[in-house]
């Protein structure tokens, strides 16, 4: 039996979580630190969020830097990877969460523009994440890119054509990636929350989240602490074997009509 059956540590590592001043990329970044990883917390514009997030790693006894910069730019990527390598390191995982506001309607009465931008911001954040973190992961041969999607990729709703749209290309690209990425020892692969209490999902009305809540299976609310677990696991040594996996974290409510 390998060694990686015993579960070790992620402490060494370095992992950037892309939005992780609030939501499931907060949560995430805690759960990681948890694990012993050094954190690069990156933030659009709520600083203090941010700032909150590795207070609290740090009260833990846990290490990290936050890090403003808008994922869509690709200048400002890379001004974030070089300014973690100079810090903590190369970055070794890459969790892919930032979540971009996109236009509530039905996909025909969109306007191209705000279709566009919806498609546009989520694959021009992951492909320039990757692109620079690829070079410190080809180095050390060895690298972990967690991509958060969202089951509404698979499972449509009316009026969110423009997010599954983007999150469906985005598991394309992940799963594209696992393939061509795999033989440099990086393994790709992709969580797929169903709605989970955040900032994000209080778009939708509260009678939406009772709803939600009572036809899955397991008749609880969904928690970013809840997705931070699966992340973890993705990151760690247990997941070794791991790549172009999509874990689902529904509920069961992917088994409902
Ligand atoms: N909530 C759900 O129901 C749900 C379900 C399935 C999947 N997901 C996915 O989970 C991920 C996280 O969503 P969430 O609900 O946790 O979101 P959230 O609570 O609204 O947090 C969004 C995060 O993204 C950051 N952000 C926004 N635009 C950015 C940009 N251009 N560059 C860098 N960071 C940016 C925000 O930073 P600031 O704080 O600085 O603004 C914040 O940290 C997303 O990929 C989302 O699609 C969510």
């Amino acid at each position: 039996m390998a060694e990686h059956a015993t579960a070790r540590s992620l402490h060494g590592k370095v992992v950037l979580v892309t939005g992780a001043s609030r939501g499931i990329g907060a949560a995430a970044a805690k759960r990681l630190a948890q694990s012993g990883a050094s954190l690069v917390i990156n933030y659009h514009h709520n600083r203090e969020a941010a700032e909150k997030v590795l207070r609290e790693i740090e009260d833990s006894s846990g290490r990290g830097m936050v890090f403003q910069a808008d994922v869509t730019r690709k200048e400002q990527v890379e001004a974030m990877v070089r300014a973690a390598r100079e810090k903590l390191g190369a970055v070794d995982v890459l969790v892919n969460n930032a979540y971009f506001p996109f236009e509530v309607g039905q996909l025909h009465e969109l306007s191209w523009e705000n279709f566009h931008r919806a498609v546009e911001h989520e694959l021009a954040a992951f492909h320039h994440c990757v692109q620079a973190c690829l070079p410190g992961m080809k180095e050390k041969k060895a690298g972990r890119i967690i991509v958060v999607s969202t089951r509404l990729a698979q499972q449509p709703l009316a009026k969110m054509g423009a997010y599954a749209a983007a999150k469906s290309a985005l598991e394309s690209m992940a799963d594209t990636m696992a393939i061509e990425l795999g033989p440099l020892g990086i393994a790709v692969n992709v969580v797929t929350p169903a709605f989970t209490l955040t900032d994000a999902s209080m778009i939708m009305p509260e009678a939406f989240r009772e709803r939600v809540k009572e036809t899955r299976p397991l008749k609880k609310h969904l928690y970013p602490e809840d997705v931070a677990g699966t992340i973890a696991f993705l990151a760690g040594d247990e997941a070794s074997m791991l790549t172009g996996s999509h874990i689902l974290i529904t509920g069961g409510s992917h088994l409902q009509l």
